[in-house]
């Protein structure tokens, strides 16, 4: 189950995880639906009208980018022994001590993620936060994916650099349909 499947991190979760024969489900508003049914989405959410929890039940996995009340509503979602990944939720203890983030912080993760922490117990669903970090070696298999075809980046607008701050607030307006481009020349 992806979260925000229409936005620039989701298409190209959604297009990653069909490429590796997984059904997936995801969330957008009407306005996001025919792009994420394009992209190969099996099962799609109004997020604005549905909830997905009540609809969604034994997934395998969450892909979270959303953070907050929904991450918490993703445990309901996940099956016993699943896993829920976010990019938009908070960091936990366990993520502080695999990026060496030193005892402070990493205590300091544990106490915020406390809620996190009983939820995970309490439904037997591990839950990771997950900070993106270049690596040649994926940066390769997604290239091989984009070059035959199997993935499409979506591009939304396409900003010159000048505008960058205009390219900011409609990230920040989380509006997008796929990425948003800052053009250098
Ligand atoms: N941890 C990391 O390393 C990392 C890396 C990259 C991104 N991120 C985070 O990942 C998050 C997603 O980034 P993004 O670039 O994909 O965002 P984005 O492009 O701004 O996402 C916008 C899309 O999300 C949809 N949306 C908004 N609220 C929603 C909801 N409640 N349920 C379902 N869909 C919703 C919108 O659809 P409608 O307009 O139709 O409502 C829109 O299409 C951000 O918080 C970003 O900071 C983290």
């Amino acid at each position: 189950m992806i979260q925000a499947g229409s936005g620039g991190v989701g298409t190209f979760a959604i297009q990653l995880a069909k490429a590796m024969g997984i059904y997936v489900a995801t969330t957008t508003s009407e306005a996001g639906a025919k792009l994420v049914k394009s992209l190969g989405a099996d099962q799609i959410i109004n997020y604005r009208t549905e909830q997905f929890d009540k609809v969604l039940q034994n997934y395998d996995g969450v892909f979270d980018t959303i953070g907050g009340e929904t991450l918490e509503k993703a445990f309901k979602t996940v099956k016993q022994g699943g896993q829920i990944v976010s990019v938009s939720g908070l960091p936990n203890a366990r993520f502080g001590e695999e990026y060496g983030s030193g005892f402070i912080k990493t205590n300091l993760f544990r106490f915020i993620t406390r809620k996190l922490t009983k939820l995970e117990m309490k439904c037997n669903v591990k839950y990771s936060f997950l900070f993106m970090k270049p690596s040649g070696r994926q940066l390769g298999i997604i290239s091989e994916l984009i070059e035959s075809g199997k993935i499409k980046p979506v591009i939304d607008l396409i900003f010159p650099f000048v505008e960058a701050q205009k390219a900011m607030e409609y990230s920040e307006s989380g509006r997008a349909k796929g990425k948003i481009i800052l053009k250098i020349k």
